[in-house]
């Protein structure tokens, strides 16, 4: 909607001022109560806000109040016309006593707004996000994390468009307000700081339900959505449930407000955010039936439902000093939805599934130009820091926490920091003392994890004395330079390892808990008669790359064997690299152990069929391209594809199979979900190895799918094929769900990560497809974020790739910033890249750097790319 409407204000000229966390200093004024106003048009809103602000400490400084597209129409202190004066952005106001109280008034629009930060309209709802600087969007406010206030919120709006307001905390009052107007009074007994504020007004309808708490109050939940979705919110709720149920049973954590209320809108820059008490999601993360959501979308709305609700305690009633600090809310809070999710499924296929998101997304990361601690130090936009270190490898640090604790010093500890640092902003700092306090463990070293970037790389050796019955393994670490840091400290680093008899296939001894803290170590196994396998890092104790110097035949034994299912994953794994790194460098490798490992896992009947079809998928283009010299695509791309359909080939039979079992589309059992999963991955394989028979088969998949799993995964295959059923399928797809805006990013991330040579022609058509939108953060990301994932096409040597990606940046960054930065890590890798792309990638970041107008956004992630 109004997509003409310009906003009054043509926006500020970026300051690219990098901010300190050494400069932390508190707040001159506090804010301990606010009452706000709020008159909602979305031509116009006025937002009068009442702030009651005291001095904080002995200084005589002004109060200054962060606004951002703001004019003040009003200023009064105390009820008089006050003494202000605006210094950039900042409202100044001069205040003789020590307490008073500010009143200000603004007037919005939010139909103009397309940054979707502040207030702003989606689909004919009113919403707001405020993380991290967002509310200054909405009014005048100190708008820092470590000023906590009660709110008092007063909403008016237009009945007919905007029958339902909501805000945090309790419902207190309502009524008409005449002239087609009615009012509602929120009060949020919780003080909070300003970026978790909320409000909604829309015409929404509620999924209702209710939770009782473990001392026996009952709470009234409610999903909001648009009438037709309401049939798609049964998962989110009964994943909710789930969720609160959990959190006291695991972390005796329980919800404090009568109500919690959970809001889906369709225009979302992230996915979701847990204001209190009133979590706003991104529609992707609330709806889902069987005929338009993916098991893994299932997985991903539960995930994502649980992981805002903890944050209710691990970010609402202890919340984080300064934005330095996120991670404290962001590490803690993933790894308690990783641990949920691992408790409502399979843990082991969990584990390897976070581990692959780290590995493609925080592993490069850490080893590029935006490398940065879990606890930064620098920052120019905060937006760009909410990253996959922040948050991924962050829950790994509290993952490996408990490792070392163990489970209930680790209880113990989070106990305690919940109770100490209730209602106050905290540190990372905070968080690890409680962890010592309550365990008596000295964590000093392990804070390196906090301070230091980069993946530490381990080296292993293991060595066997048959006469001595001993085993001695030689374990060395080095941490890699990154911008800014170099030189650094050996790591504490929690290895579980254990020693598997090579011949009898069993365990030799119990598992051993390796702390690696020093630059080289050697650790002694004794009863150790028969030739040991090393099984190390078991369940990815440390989030590290690890280097081993294996014996012959020894991974494919580990593959066949280890106890551990990471650990053997693992082994599966590295077999399969082996001949992928092989083959895109050229030379000839044995890919009889990698089919070997393959066939027996698809006749194994101990495996179970998720796990199997983890085990059968090859590492991605990208991960190959991480442990190369230069990331050669073109190579990479033909090395896996010829493992493909050897494998396809040879075990077509075998993969036909297991193509055909299926699970009916509504069980959502982890048992159907891994049968579906195995199936698509066995199609995919199949098709490799016999691509005629691979496309009927998909093209039969497709037509007889009742679940979206199955549909998807069959388009998936047919989408890099060159066969008639494939334009069928997709223009099938197409007139099937062109109204349901979720279903048809699905149709657009397809065919941007088509493996063809014309994808990025057909990608290129798609921007000016009737139906593509930059408005919309799912679509942009559907075709950009896609395409660019898509490695062998993204980087074609011609370099049309790379010029896309950086006319779709220039273009969004106009609309939404923080959209348009968040990609710009695509062309950040170009020093990865054999010197001809590296080149063309390079010459492209220029670009958008000398773009006139660049948001500072856009200029942080792209500057330091090119530095
Ligand atoms: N705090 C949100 C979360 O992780 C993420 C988010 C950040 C959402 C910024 C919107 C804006 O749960
Ligand atoms: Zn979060």
């Amino acid at each position: 909607m109004s997509d003409t409407l310009v906003h009054p204000e043509a926006p500020a000229a970026p300051e690219h001022v990098a901010i300190h966390r050494k400069d932390y200093r508190p707040p001159d004024w506090l804010v301990p109560s606010i009452a706000l106003e709020v008159d909602l048009d979305p031509q116009r809103t006025t937002v009068r806000s009442r702030l009651m602000v005291t001095r904080n400490g002995d200084h005589g400084r002004a109060l200054r109040l962060a606004g951002d597209e703001l004019t003040p129409l009003e200023v009064r202190v105390d009820g008089d016309d006050a003494d202000w004066v605006m210094d950039g952005n900042d409202l100044v106001v001069t205040i003789e006593r020590d307490r008073a109280e500010v009143e200000t008034t603004v007037a919005l629009v939010p139909a103009a707004n397309t940054k979707l930060m502040g207030l702003y309209a989606s689909g004919g709802i009113l919403c707001t996000q405020c993380e991290s600087e967002g509310f200054r969007r909405i009014a005048f406010h100190p708008d820092r994390p470590d000023v906590l206030s009660v709110y008092s919120v007063r909403m008016t709006a237009d009945r007919a468009c905007f029958p339902v307001l909501l805000a945090n905390g309790n419902l207190v009052a309502a009524g008409e307000a005449g002239g087609g107007l009615h009012w509602a009074q929120w009060d949020d007994p919780f003080p909070k700081p300003s970026y978790l504020f909320a409000m909604v007004a829309g015409d929404l309808q509620p999924n209702r339900d209710r939770f009782t708490t473990m001392s026996g109050r009952e709470v009234e939940l409610a999903i909001w959505v648009r009438q037709i979705d309401l049939p798609k919110t049964a998962h989110a709720m009964a994943s909710l449930k789930a969720a609160m149920r959990w959190d006291e049973e695991t972390y005796g954590r329980e919800y404090d407000l009568d109500l919690f209320n959970i809001v889906a809108v369709d225009d979302f820059n992230f996915g979701a955010m847990e204001n209190k008490g009133l979590n706003i999601f991104n529609s992707r993360y609330v709806l889902a039936d069987q005929d338009t959501a993916t098991d893994s979308d299932f997985d991903n709305i539960a995930g994502v439902v649980a992981h805002e609700y903890f944050h209710n305690w691990s970010g609402d009633r202890v919340t984080c000093r300064d934005w330095f600090q996120l991670s404290l809310k962001e590490g803690f809070t993933v790894f308690r939805d990783q641990s949920f999710s691992a408790d409502m499924g399979s843990a082991a296929v969990k584990r390897i599934d976070d581990v692959r998101v780290l590995r493609a997304a925080q592993f490069p990361e850490d080893a590029g130009p935006l490398a940065h601690p879990v606890r930064p130090e620098t920052y120019i936009e905060i937006t760009n820091f909410y990253t996959a270190t922040v948050y991924n490898k962050g829950a790994e640090l509290i993952r490996m926490m408990r490792t070392i604790l163990g489970d209930e010093a680790y209880r113990k500890g989070s106990d305690l920091y919940f109770d100490r640092h209730d209602g106050q902003a905290a540190t990372c700092e905070d968080f690890v003392r409680a962890m010592e306090d309550a365990s008596g463990v000295d964590l000093g070293q392990f804070r390196l994890w906090y301070s230091q970037a980069g993946t530490p790389l381990v080296d292993a050796r293991l060595s066997h004395d048959r006469d001595a019955a001993t085993a001695t393994l030689e374990l060395s670490q080095s941490i890699p330079d990154t911008p800014g840091q170099t030189g650094k400290a050996p790591m504490l680093l929690p290895l579980r390892t254990a020693l598997i008899g090579s011949d009898s296939g069993e365990p030799i001894g119990e598992e051993r808990l390796i702390l690696l803290g020093t630059a080289t170590t050697t650790v002694r196994f004794d009863g150790v008669t028969e030739p040991p396998l090393l099984s190390i890092n078991r369940d990815f104790s440390a989030p590290v790359n690890l280097r081993v110097e294996r014996r012959d035949g020894e991974l494919e034994r580990l593959a066949e064997v280890d106890p551990d299912p990471f650990a053997r994953y693992e082994a599966g794994q590295e077999l399969m690299y082996r001949v992928l790194l092989a083959g895109a460098s050229g030379e000839a490798a044995d890919t009889a152990p990698v089919i070997a490992a393959a066939r027996g896992t698809l006749v194994s009947d101990t495996l179970d069929p998720a796990f199997k079809s983890e085990a059968l998928s090859l590492p991605a283009e990208s991960l190959i391209g991480d442990r190369m010299q230069w990331v050669d695509p073109e190579a990479i791309h033909r090395s896996r594809d010829t493992l493909r359909s050897a494998i396809g080939s040879e075990l077509g039979e075998l993969l036909a199979a297991a193509q055909a079992v299926g699970a009916a589309g509504h069980d959502l059992s982890p048992k159907a979900k891994g049968i579906r999963r195995l199936r698509s991955v066995a199609l995919s394989l199949m098709a490799a190895g016999d691509p005629l028979r691979g496309a009927a088969a998909a093209k039969a998949q497709f037509d007889l799918a009742d679940n979206m799993t199955d549909r998807q995964g069959a388009l998936l295959v047919l989408a890099s094929l060159d066969s008639p059923e494939r334009e069928a399928a997709f223009d099938a797809f197409y007139i099937r769900y062109r109204d349901d805006s979720l279903v048809l990013d699905k149709w657009f991330a397809l065919q941007a990560a088509a493996q063809r040579l014309d994808t990025i022609e057909v990608v290129e058509k798609l921007a000016s497809h009737p139906d593509f939108t930059v408005r919309n953060p799912n679509r942009w990301r559907a075709l950009v974020g896609n395409f660019a994932a898509n490695q062998w096409c993204f980087h074609d040597p011609s370099g049309r790739g790379y010029r896309f990606l950086a006319d779709m940046i220039l273009g969004v960054d106009r609309i939404n910033p923080q959209v348009a930065a968040r990609q710009v890590s695509s062309l950040g890798r170009w020093r990865r890249l054999e010197p001809v792309r590296a080149a063309l990638m390079q010459a492209e970041l220029e670009r958008i750097v000398q773009s006139p107008g660049l948001s500072r956004d856009v200029f942080e992630q792209a500057s330091k790319s090119l530095a």
